[in-house]
């Protein structure tokens, strides 16, 4: 009898936050499961965690696997990067790729195809397209989100990923389907921002101790585990820099002196407006 339901796992990142990439997979998983085919969803939240939960994971006993993450700095958030080096073999499997970013998210499939490519994955789709809410402290200067992408994903993206879903049970069962090329140039910023680079350029944690209350939700959001109780909240390796711990922590004893990187990004954006003019 022909088989047209198939069995998937769709692993994703998304921060505490926003959670765009999360709402992405839920609906991914929603229109693979309209098809009938079963589609497991597995939340990656801290490092850690994260490879402990990859290398226990029987990953060949799915038809597909999904693979999705919000975009930082024009590349996949670097600790997701390292995790994926980590994956088991893959060899013989089918996968698809997916980000939300807030417009600009440079070669970030591309780059996350190149390492699973090397581990046998057969990518055979991904979406790059799909905006998701930008809030970040370099945007503090103007209201604390980047406002083309308020109120994203929205419905109409929310809906395309359900159809994504469906077409991706289709695709998996074809034996034909070709692999899928992504955008692979990256700009100069995306290169720029090397993992060592950006801990560099990017600006220090500062704590002021009188205002923490010593509660410990910087370090159980960071998903790089980089911030240990000493017994006042220490910054103990490089990070992803998405300071969501300054962003987050409830009495604002955390701060950073975003000047210098305010500075970059209005130039930039005066630059690309009058490109425009
Ligand atoms: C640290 C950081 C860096 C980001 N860098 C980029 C970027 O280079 N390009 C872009 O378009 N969006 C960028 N964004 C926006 C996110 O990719 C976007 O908000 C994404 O939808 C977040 O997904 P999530 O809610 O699942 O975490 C960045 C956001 C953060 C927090």
């Amino acid at each position: 009898m022909l088989t047209l339901s198939i069995k998937s796992v769709i692993l994703y990142f998304s921060q505490v936050v926003t959670g765009n990439t999360k709402r992405i997979a839920e609906k991914i998983a929603e229109g693979i499961r309209s098809t009938g085919s079963t589609c497991e969803l597995v939340h990656l939240k801290k490092f850690k965690d994260d490879l402990g939960i990859i290398k226990k994971m029987d990953f060949h006993q799915y038809d597909l696997i999904g693979l999705g993450v919000p975009v930082y700095y024009f590349h996949p958030p670097y600790h997701i990067l390292f995790e994926l080096k980590e994956y088991p073999s893959l060899n013989g499997l089918k996968g698809f790729l997916f980000c939300t970013s807030g417009g600009n998210p440079g070669s970030t499939l591309h780059q996350m195809k190149v390492i699973l490519k090397n581990k046998g994955l057969q990518v055979i789709d991904g979406r790059d397209d799909w905006i998701g809410w930008d809030v970040h402290q370099m945007y503090g200067h103007m209201g604390g989100w980047l406002p083309s992408s308020r109120g994203h994903p929205d419905e109409q993206e929310l809906n395309e990923a359900h159809e994504f879903g469906r077409t991706m049970v289709q695709k998996c069962l074809n034996q034909s389907t070709p692999e899928k090329q992504f955008w692979e140039k990256d700009n100069p910023s995306a290169k720029m921002w090397t993992f060592e680079y950006m801990q560099e350029w990017f600006p220090e944690f500062h704590l002021e101790e009188e205002k923490c209350t010593k509660c410990g939700y910087c370090a159980e959001i960071c998903p790089v585990d980089s911030i240990v109780l000493d017994p006042f909240p220490t910054w103990t390796k490089d990070c992803d820099r998405c300071y969501i711990c300054e962003l987050k922590c409830p009495t604002k004893a955390i701060w950073c002196d975003w000047t210098k990187q305010r500075k970059y990004l209005d130039d930039l954006m005066s630059k690309a407006r009058k490109k425009k003019t």
